[in-house]
């Protein structure tokens, strides 16, 4: 057979070989992880191959081998060498608006390729498509990624330090403005349906209000928090509202004809939520949404050395014939749990966690 028609599989040392892909939105952590699944794996004889643009790499056989010469120098790189997407496996857009199920596909490529490992860098969602492949007979790891630290199972995820560490200098910045301007600054953060990020840089930015998904708010206890600050002499307040935060009582599917306006645009949310603020205690307001700034650029340390333990301990774990599962921080350790444990379950802020608790007793208002 000629060499240019021979896969790599074909042409490999004998031994393991192993995919890796990162899927979803990226976060700053990715190619730390990459390096290190990929230098531990080197160090035990295991080869790999990553697999570009998340799952559809692998459904349309598009990969590059990861030899130590990839892998050098990328550890504090923000994004990912790979490249990701959103794409599901069992729901592959097929042009004019069309999907497939291309499980089937992917299965056959993992084969070709005599894969002993598929290793997935992945949040909440991918983690379901993760799951999807290993029913259908793929051996598959997994890491905890994502700015929205929302996968169940373990304590944190990777990417999520480094968004927290951007948020909470955006609200740094945003008091020495609002105190200038005697104004209330609404800094909007990302996080999907959880309110980590939210909660997190909202304390360690001394937010006077931080809203959650998890608590919805009432409009009026916010209010009374901006004006009782105002008594107090403070010239300005800051609120920290998550994308998924809602008013109590809000229904998605309500739709007031005088909403149009902010209905359409980005924000619609936390866009009223501005607006009422403005109406009903008579004070200027400004709005920021920090959107993917907070999946830009560099890793912080702590997320460095995450993605370093999971992915080292992957790679591990992979040597030791251990699959199905995800690497997950608990506590101090690095530990597999099942992946059928963790698929398709979100892991919210519990309305009692002491980040809470502690929130409170700061005299932080969470608008209940
Ligand atoms: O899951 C990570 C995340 O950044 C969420 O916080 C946010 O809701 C979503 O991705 C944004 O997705 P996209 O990058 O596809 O706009």
């Amino acid at each position: 057979m000629a060499l240019e028609k021979m896969t790599y599989a074909e042409v490999r040392m004998p031994g393991k070989l192993i995919g890796i892909l990162n899927s979803g939105g990226d976060c700053p952590g990715l190619n730390a992880a990459i390096r290190a699944v990929g230098k531990a794996a080197h160090s035990r004889g295991i080869e790999i191959v990553g697999f570009l643009d998340g799952f559809r790499g692998l459904i349309e056989n598009r990969y590059v081998q990861l030899d130590n010469a990839q892998l050098s120098g990328i550890l504090a790189l923000g994004g990912t060498i790979l490249g990701t997407s959103r794409d599901k496996p069992h729901k592959m857009p097929v042009g004019s608006g069309e999907t497939m199920n291309m499980i089937p596909m992917a299965v056959e490529n993992y084969e070709r390729l005599h894969l002993d490992a598929l290793v997935v860098l992945g949040g909440n969602g991918s983690h379901k498509n993760a799951y999807r492949l290993a029913k259908a007979g793929l051996n598959i790891l997994t890491l905890p990624k994502t700015i929205d630290n929302d996968v169940a199972g373990t304590d944190v995820t990777f990417g999520f330090d480094t968004a927290m560490s951007i948020a909470t200098d955006a609200i740094d910045r945003l008091h020495t403005t609002a105190d200038s301007h005697q104004r209330t600054m609404v800094v909007e953060t990302m996080g999907h349906d959880a309110g980590w990020l939210a909660l997190g840089a909202g304390i360690a930015g001394g937010a006077d209000v931080i809203l959650i998904p998890e608590i919805p708010y009432n409009v009026e206890r916010v209010v009374e928090a901006i004006l009782a600050r105002s008594r107090r002499g403070k010239r300005f307040s800051i609120v920290a509202v998550a994308e998924g935060a809602r008013p109590m009582g809000h229904d998605d599917h309500d739709h007031d004809d005088d909403e149009d306006d902010l209905e359409e645009a980005f924000h619609p949310h936390s866009l009223r939520l501005v607006q009422r603020l403005e109406e009903m205690a008579e004070i200027e307001v400004r709005f920021t949404a920090l959107g993917h700034l907070q999946r830009g650029g560099s890793p912080t340390p702590y997320d460095r050395l995450l993605a370093t333990r999971l992915g080292t301990r992957c790679a591990e774990l992979i040597a030791d014939d251990v699959g199905g599962v995800m690497v997950s921080v608990r506590g101090d350790e690095c530990v597999p749990v099942p992946l059928k444990d963790v698929a398709g379950e979100l892991r919210t802020v519990p309305p009692d966690h002491p980040w809470i608790d502690a929130g409170r007793a700061v005299g932080t208002c969470f608008g209940d």
